[in-house]
C-alpha cells in the first residue's frame, strides 16, 4: 500500500472567485461590415486600401460572430468561461460616430449581453477597441480634440441602453498601440506616419477615457470601470548606461505617459516637457485621472531597448535571448508577474485585470478535427503561474484573466494567418473547434491552480 505523500501548499492558485475569461474585439470576430445600418470604419478602409494587410485580407466576414453569436456564446458556456471581454463596434452604433442612433446595432448587443448572462457569463466590454466611425475620421480623428467629445456621447448611448445589465466597462484598448500603429508607423489604421502626432493623439485618447468616466458612473449602477494598457517588460538591451537610459524614456512613450496620466494625473518626462501646450487644455489632466476602479493589463512580451541619436531616443531591438511565437514575440512570463507586481505596489487599491495575454502558433487541424496545441499550453501555464504567484507575493488585488482569444481571428495588419484561438476557427465553412488549450483552460478554471492541470 502506498502512502499519499501531502502536497506542498502552491502559491500559484486562484480562489473561487476569480474570473477566468477570453477576450475578443469587434472588428476581429464579427464580420458583418455593412450590414443593418453599420456605418464606414477606419478599419473598413484600411483593408479595403491594397497593400495595407496581408493577403489583402478583411475583416468582412472574419469569423461571421455577428450571425453566430449563439454558437458562440454556448461553445464558451462549454468550455466554463466564467467571463468573455468584447468590444462594440462604434460605428454599428452611431453610424456616423455622432448623432443618429442605429437601432439595430445597439440591439446586437443588448441580445449578446442577455446572451452572456443567461449561460453564467460576466460581461466586460471594451468600449474602444480601434474601429473608430470613418466619419470622424474624416474629421481629423485623434488628432482632432472633438473625438473625445464624441465618444463621451457614445459612452453615453450604449451605457443607458447596456448598463442596468453590464457593471464592468473598459473604456480604451491600448492607447499606446493606438497612436503608435495608427499615427507613427501606419502599420495599423488610419494608417499614418508622423512621429509628431503621437503626443496630440495620446493626449486626445487619454481625454475620451477620463471625460467618458461621468456618463458611465452615471448610468451604471455599481460600475467598475477602468482602461486596458498594453504593457511590455522593458530592458535595455546592454548594460551601457545610454542603453539604461533610453529604457527610461521607452518606459515612459509606452507605458507611464499612460500609466501617470490617468492614475497619478500627471504625464512623465520627456513626455510632459514635449506635449504641446496648446494640446493640453486646463482641467484635462483632472479628468484624464478621475476615479478608476480597476487597471487591465495587455501582456504579451518583453522589449529590449537601445539609445538611438534620433527622437524620440530609443529603439525596440529585434533579437532576443527566449523563444518566440509566430508574432516573433519573445516568450517572457517574468514580464506578466513582474507588471502585476508593479501595479499592485504603485496602486495598491485598484483590483487588477490581465485583460489580454496569449499567444500565436502555427496550428494544425488534423483529420480528426484536433488541435494539439502543446506550445500555447505551456505558455499559457507558465503566464497563469507568474501572474498568481506575483498576486500571492504582493497580495495583489488580481481578479481575473483573459486569454487573448477565444478563437482565431483577424489580427490586424497580418490577417488570418496567425491564429491566437482557444477555439480553432475553419474560415472556409466557420465551423469552430475547441483546441487541446481550450480544454486545459477548462480544467484550469475548475482546478484554479495551473500546476494542478
Ligand atoms: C492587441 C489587441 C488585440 C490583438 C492581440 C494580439 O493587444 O494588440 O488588443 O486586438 O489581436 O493583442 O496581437
Amino acid at each position: 500500500m502506498t502512502q499519499a505523500t501531502p502536497q506542498p501548499q502552491r502559491e500559484a492558485r486562484a480562489g473561487r472567485d476569480f474570473l477566468w475569461g477570453t477576450a475578443t474585439a469587434a472588428y476581429q470576430i464579427e464580420g458583418a461590415y455593412n450590414a443593418d445600418g453599420k456605418g464606414p470604419s477606419i478599419w473598413d478602409t484600411f483593408t479595403h486600401t491594397p497593400g495595407k494587410i496581408e493577403r489583402s485580407e478583411t475583416g468582412d466576414v472574419a469569423c461571421d460572430h455577428y450571425h453566430r453569436w449563439e454558437q458562440d456564446l454556448d461553445l464558451m458556456a462549454e468550455m466554463g468561461l466564467r467571463a468573455y471581454r468584447f468590444s462594440l463596434a462604434w460605428a454599428r452604433i452611431i453610424p456616423e460616430g455622432r448623432g443618429t442612433l442605429n437601432g439595430a446595432g445597439l440591439d446586437f448587443y443588448d441580445k449578446l449581453v442577455d446572451g452572456l448572462l443567461a449561460r453564467n457569463i460576466v460581461p466586460f466590454i471594451t468600449l474602444y477597441h480601434w474601429d473608430l466611425p470613418q466619419a470622424l475620421q474624416d474629421k481629423g480623428g485623434w488628432q482632432n480634440r472633438d473625438t473625445a467629445l464624441s465618444f463621451v456621447d457614445y459612452a453615453d448611448v450604449v451605457t443607458r441602453k447596456l448598463g442596468d445589465r453590464v457593471r464592468n466597462w473598459i473604456t480604451l484598448n491600448e492607447p499606446f498601440i493606438v497612436a503608435d500603429h495608427g499615427y507613427v508607423t501606419g502599420v495599423h489604421a488610419p494608417g499614418l506616419s508622423d512621429l509628431a502626432l503621437f503626443l496630440p493623439v495620446t493626449h486626445h485618447l487619454l481625454l475620451a477615457h477620463g471625460l467618458g468616466l461621468q456618463p458611465i458612473r452615471e448610468n451604471v449602477p455599481g460600475s467598475q470601470v477602468g482602461i486596458a494598457f498594453s504593457l511590455a517588460e522593458m530592458q535595455p538591451a546592454t548594460d551601457r548606461s545610454e542603453d539604461i537610459e533610453a529604457t527610461t524614456i521607452a518606459d515612459a512613450y509606452l507605458n507611464e505617459a499612460h500609466l501617470g496620466a490617468v492614475l497619478r494625473g500627471a504625464y512623465p518626462e520627456p513626455i510632459a516637457g514635449l506635449m504641446p501646450e496648446e494640446i493640453v487644455q486646463s482641467g484635462d489632466l483632472a479628468a484624464i485621472n478621475g476615479k478608476t476602479d480597476l487597471i487591465g493589463i495587455n501582456y504579451y512580451m518583453r522589449l529590449l531597448v537601445r539609445a538611438q541619436t534620433n527622437a524620440p531616443g530609443f529603439t525596440i531591438a529585434d533579437w532576443h535571448p527566449g523563444p518566440r511565437t509566430e508574432m516573433g514575440w519573445e516568450v517572457y512570463p517574468e514580464g506578466l508577474g513582474h507588471w502585476v507586481r508593479r501595479i499592485a505596489q504603485e496602486f495598491p487599491d485598484h483590483d487588477i485585470y490581465i485583460t489580454e495575454n496569449g499567444t500565436a502558433y502555427p496550428d494544425v487541424l488534423d483529420d480528426e478535427h484536433h488541435v494539439n496545441d502543446l506550445q500555447r499550453i505551456a505558455y499559457l501555464r507558465d503566464h497563469t503561474r507568474a501572474a498568481l504567484e506575483a498576486m500571492a507575493a504582493t497580495n495583489a488585488r488580481l481578479k481575473g484573466y483573459f486569454v487573448w482569444s477565444f478563437m482565431d481571428n483577424f489580427e490586424w495588419a497580418v490577417g488570418f494567418r496567425p491564429r491566437f484561438g482557444l477555439v480553432y476557427t475553419d474560415y472556409a465553412t466557420q465551423t469552430r473547434y475547441i483546441k487541446e488549450s481550450g480544454r486545459w483552460y477548462s480544467r484550469l478554471i475548475e482546478a484554479g491552480a495551473p500546476d494542478d492541470v
